[in-house]
């Protein structure tokens, strides 16, 4: 009845019970995973971002397959503001629900079945679904860890077949929390061109450089063709209003057919309501208030970790640029998964365990930074009562 590609496993897994059984039996439970920011008590202001979404202008149908021209002109706004990036050209942006869409229509454009997508290893979970949905297999390369993270260069080149369409970077990446240097943007570009691949760019935590250092973003890269993915969700920490979009860049022609190309895709769905198009401005601007806060929170959370950690020499946090995500190195007893079982039974602390991100060896546990403080706080205390020891 169904097809292959949806042959998921469909009961929740270990750990996803035992965190059930420990919600149902009325233990406190302090979750450090939490990644929703509606959930972390970091708001935009509510009365700004509704107001902007009572535009009487949403009354009227205006169906643009590359989003309102006011929203992508907001998008280029954001660019101008805060990336110094002078001449992106509204033209060159297909706004989107989700940089999930984003990712569907990109994979949807390179992509015939069975073709190939180069991914970081290790990286963002979702990849998996989208790339099953696409009807296309994912090749990971490793990023390897040596006082920071890099990507493995060789190892790319070994990954790369006759299959390949294109590589994923994720900048800065969920959960190393490392940005592509500059070195390796120059080896992607030439890679791209010997083996004739395109570049997706997800810069979705691209503005939380925890060192306050502005980091370039990949619109402006035109040695490939590129694709580079952001949206609201975490810029303004507004991921409930489905904001987001995809901007072409490259070599003149290759962006002109990409374009015209997304264009359709785009146009078949109309997905983009009025309301968020028309809200645009006001809640890309939100960013303003609130990346600092959050970026407040994340530098409290690291160093609340760090002066933990000082008591519990076994585990080390692994150096992190940018993000919202903390890796810590605990000592290996057994599987990640069954230590972040044993771990929310015993204390009801929840982490994610290494493998959820696929990284290459047991003995990783991922944080979330924006987690209220207070539970941060007590939350790694209890941890490190249990792997620290
Ligand atoms: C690397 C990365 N990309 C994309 C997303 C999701 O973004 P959106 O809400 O726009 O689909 C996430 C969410 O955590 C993420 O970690």
């Amino acid at each position: 009845m169904f097809s292959h590609r949806t042959d998921w496993r469909l009961i929740p897994n270990a750990l996803t019970r035992a965190i059930e059984e420990a919600r149902a039996s009325g233990q406190k439970i302090l979750d450090l995973t939490i990644s929703n920011p509606t959930e972390a008590g970091v708001r935009p202001d509510p009365e700004i971002v509704l107001a902007a979404l009572a535009n009487p202008e949403a009354m009227h149908y205006d169906p643009q397959p590359r989003g309102l021209l006011q929203a992508r002109q907001a998008v280029c706004r954001y660019y101008r503001e805060s990336h110094e990036v002078f001449d992106l050209d509204p033209e060159r942006l297909i706004l989107t629900t989700s940089t999930s869409e984003a990712y569907s229509y990109v994979f949807r454009l390179l992509s015939n079945p069975g073709d190939e997508i180069l991914v970081p290893k290790p990286s963002y979970p979702l990849f998996e679904f989208l790339a099953d949905l696409a009807d296309v297999k994912l090749v990971p390369y490793p990023l390897l860890y040596d006082h920071g993270w890099q990507i493995d260069v060789d190892s790319l080149y070994k990954a790369a077949t006759a299959q390949s369409r294109a590589v994923i970077l994720v900048h800065p990446n969920n959960p190393t929390g490392s940005y592509v240097s500059a070195a390796e943007t120059s080896v992607l570009n030439a890679f791209c061109g010997d083996y004739g691949l395109a570049l997706i760019v997800d810069e979705v935590f691209l503005d939380y450089a925890h060192d306050g250092v502005l980091r370039g973003s990949f619109v402006s890269n035109a040695e490939a063709l590129t694709f580079t993915l952001s949206g609201a969700s975490k810029i303004s920490a507004l991921p409930q209003m489905k904001l987001a979009w995809v901007a072409t860049s490259g070599p003149e022609e290759m962006v002109r057919e990409a374009g015209a190309r997304l264009e359709i895709i785009a146009d078949t769905f109309l997905s983009m309501n009025a309301p968020v198009q028309l809200a645009a401005p006001v809640l890309l601007d939100q960013r303003k208030q609130i990346q600092p806060i959050l970026l407040d929170r994340l530098r409290e959370n690291l160093a609340e970790l760090d002066r933990q950690l000082a008591s519990h020499p076994s585990c080390t946090r692994l150096q992190v640029e940018g993000g919202w995500y903390a890796v810590l190195r605990v000592p290996v007893l057994g599987t990640d998964e069954d230590l972040a079982i044993d771990l929310v039974r015993r204390t009801g602390v929840i982490v994610h365990p290494g493998h959820f991100y696929d990284f290459a060896g047991e003995g990783h546990l991922v944080l979330s930074l924006i987690t209220d403080p207070e539970d941060f706080h007590e939350g790694v205390a209890r941890l490190l009562q249990v792997v620290g020891a």
